[in-house]
C-alpha cells in the first residue's frame, strides 16, 4: 500500500509539474488547471485518486456542487431524509456532528473507503466537475443531486470563507477586488463557476432520471417542496402518513440555518480536516447578501458574465 502511495505521489508530481498555474488567492501554492478547471493541489490529488479508485454502487447518492453553493445544507437535508426511519429530530447525528462529518467528501475522505467503503449510508459529496467524475459514477445507475446558486452570493460566500480561514491561520487575507477579478476570469477553486454549473445542467437535461438539478434560491423559497422532490428522486418518497405527521416539515426545520448554526458542535467545533472552524460553514444563509459586499458595478459585471455564459442553455441564475 505504502509503495503504491509513493508511486502515486510521484506520478502526481509528474502530472502537476506540467499543468498551467493560476493565481493562489493568497495561499502559498498556485491553483492548477486540469481539464479546464482550477484546483488546489490537495483537491486535485483527491480528484485523481477518486478517478482511479472510486467504485460507485447502484444505491449511491452523490451530492455534487461547486464550493459555497449550499453543499452543507444539501448534505443535511439528504442525510436527514434518508435516515428518517432510524432517527428523528431529537436523535439525529446531525445534532451532535457537523454535516461534513456525517456525509463524507469524495476528494478528501476517498482514500479511507477505496477498498472498504465504510459508508454508513450510501451518501457522499464532491465538488468534482461533471466531466472529471470517476467513470464508475457516470456508468453506474447511482443518483446525482447537484446544487448551485447565484454566482454573486457564491462568490461572496467563497471570499469570506477563505478570508476567515486565512485569518484563523494568521495568514494575510486576500483582497476582495483581486479575488473578484480572479473569480470573473474563472480562476477559483473548482472554477470557472459557470462551466461547473453548465456541465451538470446539460447532463441533467440529458439524464433527468440520474441527475436532479437544484438551485439554492428556489430551495430557500419552498424548502418543503424540494425536500419532497429530493426524497422521491433518491427513491425514498414520503408516505402520506409521514406527510400527515409533518415529517418533511420536521426535517426542514432541523436542517434550517437557524437550527444548525445554533448547535454547540457548529458554533464551537472544528472540522476534522484542516481544523476549519465549523462556524465558518454557517455564515448568514441569506439569499442576496451579496448586496452588502459588491458594488452595483461588480454585480452588473458578474450578471453580464452569467448571461453570456448561460445564453442558449435554458438556465438562468
Ligand atoms: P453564506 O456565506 O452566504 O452565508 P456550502 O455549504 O456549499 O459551503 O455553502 C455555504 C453557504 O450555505 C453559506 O452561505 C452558508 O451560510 C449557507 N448554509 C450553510 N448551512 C445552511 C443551511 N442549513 N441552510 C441554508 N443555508 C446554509
Amino acid at each position: 500500500e505504502k509503495e503504491n502511495g509513493d508511486l502515486f505521489s510521484k506520478s502526481f508530481q509528474d502530472i502537476i509539474s506540467t499543468l498551467p498555474k493560476g493565481n493562489s488567492w493568497g495561499f502559498p501554492d498556485p491553483l492548477l488547471q486540469y481539464h479546464g478547471f482550477w484546483h488546489s493541489s490537495v483537491f486535485l490529488q483527491g480528484i485523481l485518486s477518486a478517478q482511479q479508485q472510486f467504485q460507485a454502487q447502484p444505491a449511491d447518492i452523490i451530492l455534487c456542487s461547486a464550493p459555497k453553493t449550499g453543499t452543507t445544507w444539501l448534505k443535511s437535508l439528504t442525510y436527514a431524509t434518508i435516515t428518517r426511519t432510524s432517527y428523528d429530530d431529537s436523535t439525529s447525528p446531525l445534532l451532535s456532528k457537523m454535516p461534513h462529518d456525517v456525509v463524507p467528501f469524495m476528494e478528501l475522505d476517498h482514500a479511507h473507503f477505496s477498498t472498504h467503503r465504510h459508508l454508513g449510508i450510501p451518501v457522499l459529496a464532491t465538488h468534482i466537475p461533471y466531466s472529471a467524475l470517476p467513470k464508475s459514477v457516470i456508468d453506474s445507475v447511482c443518483k446525482i443531486v447537484y446544487i448551485c446558486s447565484d454566482p454573486k452570493d457564491s462568490f461572496v460566500s467563497l471570499y469570506l470563507f477563505l478570508s476567515k480561514y486565512q485569518k484563523s491561520q494568521n495568514m494575510q487575507t486576500f483582497n476582495l477586488d483581486e479575488a473578484f477579478e480572479q473569480f470573473c476570469q474563472g480562476v477559483c477553486c473548482y472554477g470557472p463557476y459557470w462551466d461547473h454549473v453548465l456541465e451538470f445542467w446539460t447532463a441533467s437535461l440529458e439524464h433527468p432520471d440520474k441527475i436532479l438539478f437544484l438551485k439554492y434560491e428556489e430551495m430557500s423559497d419552498d424548502t418543503i417542496l424540494y425536500v419532497q422532490r429530493l426524497a422521491e428522486f433518491i427513491g425514498c418518497p414520503f408516505s402520506s402518513e409521514e406527510e400527515e405527521k409533518g415529517v418533511p416539515e420536521k426535517i426542514v426545520k432541523m436542517c434550517s440555518f437557524e437550527n444548525l448554526s445554533n448547535l454547540e458542535v457548529n458554533k464551537n467545533g472544528k472540522h476534522r480536516v484542516g481544523g476549519t472552524e465549523n462556524a465558518h460553514y454557517f455564515r448568514k444563509g441569506k439569499v442576496g447578501d451579496w448586496e452588502n459586499w459588491l458594488t452595483p458595478e461588480m454585480a452588473a459585471r458578474l450578471d453580464q458574465i452569467t448571461m453570456q455564459k448561460l445564453s442558449g442553455s435554458g438556465l438562468t441564475l
